[in-house]
């Protein structure tokens, strides 16, 4: 018996639209993508949606559109317990991360550690927020640390779809958010990803740096023909802002399209798979993350924390011979790892990244987890913590 990190399934729907997309002639980004975006942004909750081809090129466009309105070196903050492309796009944009501590409960930035890191980086310009394992941070609680220092606010959200707080959904709270949508996410596009904004503008800017930097990538038409306008150049390849190649296909918005209409059906399987781990994990006195009362919760994956790196590795040990995945939270405290340590200050104090790097791991929690899976995990836990032989 296995209990793999994920599992997808493509509908009859999701098979015959790709088809379609492939024998219409037309592939590249076009019409579904179009009509993929317009639905993405409604079911958020925000105007403007634009589709990228993974998480990472979400962030990177997003941070890239952030930065032409601070100056280069500016100081942004980040979550320390997050993932590798949540921080390099804030050094390839020319800007300095500050790392800001997760509270080790709720696995995200809460106020005490904004607060903290505000009076360590007072001058610091923007904020990124990430809601981890499809948590949603406490948006309202960090906003009012921020009533006094004003900035602009990022949501990387790509571990978070469908997940409200205070009934809205994680994403539409700050300037911009990020989604990916990659194989092991609430949904799928295979490869793919997603920003969204209320900000006309930032969409705009994010769509033509996804397509070369030419002026084709403005969606709004008045503003398209006013900056074509202004050039002598073939407005067929006219280059206006810095550019690079993002783009989806129509086969990815294909398979989006559908995925984001059952959405919420197969987020009701992970609330339900939740419960029922929740319980398992309880029987054992298993540590599990703490998730405020104002937020309604699809996880991500089911993360846990054990006293300390001994116990965890014995645990992913256990589980792993047992044939049920595991891995680390995220990537861990970031500033540990080699590539990103030489771009912060030494001697950082992160002690929640630090207890999640250490003493945390999850298993997969998806809505295909079946009750034979359920039954295989808790008497692999109970032979584990009891010393009862598996089954
Ligand atoms: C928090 C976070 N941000 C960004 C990404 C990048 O998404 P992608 O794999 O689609 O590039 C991930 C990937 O899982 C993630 O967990």
């Amino acid at each position: 018996m296995k209990l793999e990190l994920c599992h997808q399934e493509f509908s009859k729907e999701e098979i015959s639209e790709v088809v379609a997309s492939l024998t219409s002639g037309f592939v590249t980004m076009g019409d579904k993508v179009a009509l993929f975006e317009k639905n993405f942004a409604e079911y958020i909750g925000v105007r403007h949606a634009v589709m990228v081809n993974s998480g990472s090129s979400a962030n990177l466009l997003m941070v890239k559109a952030l930065a032409k309105r601070l100056s280069p070196g500016d100081e942004v903050l980040l979550p320390a317990l997050s993932w590798s492309t949540t921080f390099w796009p804030v050094v390839q944009s020319g800007l300095k991360p500050v790392l800001v501590d997760c509270d080790p409960e709720t696995l995200n930035i809460g106020p005490e550690q904004l607060e903290e890191a505000l009076q360590r980086h007072p001058s610091a310009k923007a904020l990124i927020v990430a809601h981890i394992m499809g948590n949603p941070a406490p948006m309202k609680e960090l906003q009012a640390v921020l009533y006094d220092h004003p900035m602009p606010i990022l949501e990387d959200s790509c571990e978070t779809l469908g997940s409200t707080y205070y009934g809205q959904k994680t994403g539409s709270f700050g300037v911009a958010g990020s989604f990916s949508f990659f194989y092991s996410h609430h949904m799928t596009t295979i490869e793919g990803g997603m920003i969204v904004t209320d900000d006309l503008n930032f969409a705009e800017r994010c769509r033509v740096m996804r397509s070369h930097g030419w002026s084709r990538g403005l969606n709004d038409p008045v503003f398209r023909r006013e900056v074509e306008a202004l050039s002598d150049i073939d407005p067929r390849f006219l280059f206006i802002d810095e550019g690079y190649n993002l783009r989806p296909t129509e086969l990815n918005a294909a398979i989006g399209i559908h995925q984001l209409a059952s959405l919420d059906k197969r987020n009701t399987k992970r609330k339900i798979v939740n419960r029922k781990m929740m319980d398992i994990a309880r029987e054992f006195s298993v540590d599990t993350i703490k998730v405020y009362e104002e937020t309604d919760v699809a996880l991500f994956a089911f993360p846990v924390m054990l006293e300390n790196e001994t116990e965890r590795d014995a645990l992913s040990l256990h589980l792993e011979s047992n044939g049920i995945q595991t891995r680390p939270i995220v990537a861990g405290n970031l500033a540990r790892h080699p590539g990103m340590a030489k771009h912060l200050a030494s001697g950082l104090k992160l002690n929640g990244a630090n207890k999640v790097s250490d003493c945390g791991l999850y298993w997969g929690l998806h809505p295909y987890v079946t009750d034979e899976q359920l039954m295989h995990l808790e008497k692999t836990l109970a032979s584990h913590f009891k010393g009862v032989k598996a089954a």
